[in-house]
């Protein structure tokens, strides 16, 4: 007679939310463990199966996943205290019990999925691409020199999470500050060859309401984001960058020919 295989389970505690405007809830789950698991597969197997750790039939957890491989941002939670990807966070590596919350920089939609509309508000206002319409063939776009390309390379890794929101002091719902992920991307933009053309508009948006001026250097963004963008380093060039536009504007010297 073969022995018995006992089953081990992962202690896991879960807020939720049922509606944007709801009171937040804690709920309790008791999860069976397999090699490899990461959190989105202790969530699957909630959805599987969505029962409490005291037997309770529950509704299933919400949550937004896209890629699994930490390049879309989608799936961002709290996870034991600390906003990161929730695809790439291993069970084994994880305290117990997991505690999963929703960040609190956004507004809940239901569960742990959360509404990163201010974000992508934020990359429409300071205009974060190189406009190049048009229905005929532009050709190929400028070169860049090798060492700005791979510079430029790690600024575009941005994935729009939100976690460098979620770890900054003045980002929350008393502030509209955009935070460091658009502002990094005035930066990248701005540097490029051709969506240099827009570089005033760009420093003038980030100048204004919820701009530069609200970041308080506390520093938090740039231990916090998992794409090691050097966003205080991006925050201290743009801070040069719009004092010498400021001065532009106020002397409205022809600021598109130098
Ligand atoms: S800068 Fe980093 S932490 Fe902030 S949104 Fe982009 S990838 Fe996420
Ligand atoms: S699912 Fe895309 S970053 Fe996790």
């Amino acid at each position: 007679m073969g022995q018995a295989v006992e089953t081990k389970y992962i202690s896991v505690e879960i807020e939720r939310q049922d509606t944007t405007d709801s009171q937040p809830y804690w709920e309790k789950f008791n999860v069976p463990y397999r090699h490899g698991m990461n959190v989105i597969s202790i969530l699957m197997e909630i959805q599987r199966n969505p029962v409490t750790a005291d037997g309770k039939n529950t509704s299933p957890v919400s949550w937004d996943m896209n890629c699994l491989e930490e390049v879309c941002g989608a799936c961002s939670m709290v996870i034991n205290g600390r906003p990161r990807q929730s695809c790439s966070a291993l069970v084994d590596q994880l305290e117990q019990p997991i505690k999963l919350q929703p960040m609190s920089t956004f507004p809940v939609v239901r569960d742990l999925q959360i509404d990163r509309s201010r974000m992508f508000d934020s990359l429409k206002k300071v205009k974060a691409w190189v406009p190049i319409d048009g229905s005929y063939d532009l050709g190929e776009g400028p070169r860049m020199p090798e060492r700005k390309r791979e510079w430029a390379y790690e600024l575009s890794k941005c994935m729009t999470c939100g976690v460098c929101l979620e770890a900054c002091p003045n980002v929350n719902t008393h502030s509209d500050f955009m935070g460091p992920a658009p502002l990094s991307q005035v930066r990248l933009f701005n540097a490029h060859p051709t969506g240099a053309m827009n570089k005033d508009e760009r420093l003038s948006a980030i100048m204004g309401e919820g701009g530069l001026a609200n970041c308080g250097n506390s520093q938090n963004c740039v231990v916090a984001c998992p794409k090691g963008i050097p966003l205080t380093t991006s925050i201290a060039s743009l801070n040069r960058a719009t004092t010498v536009q400021m001065f532009k504007n106020f002397f409205g010297s022809d600021h598109m020919v130098d």
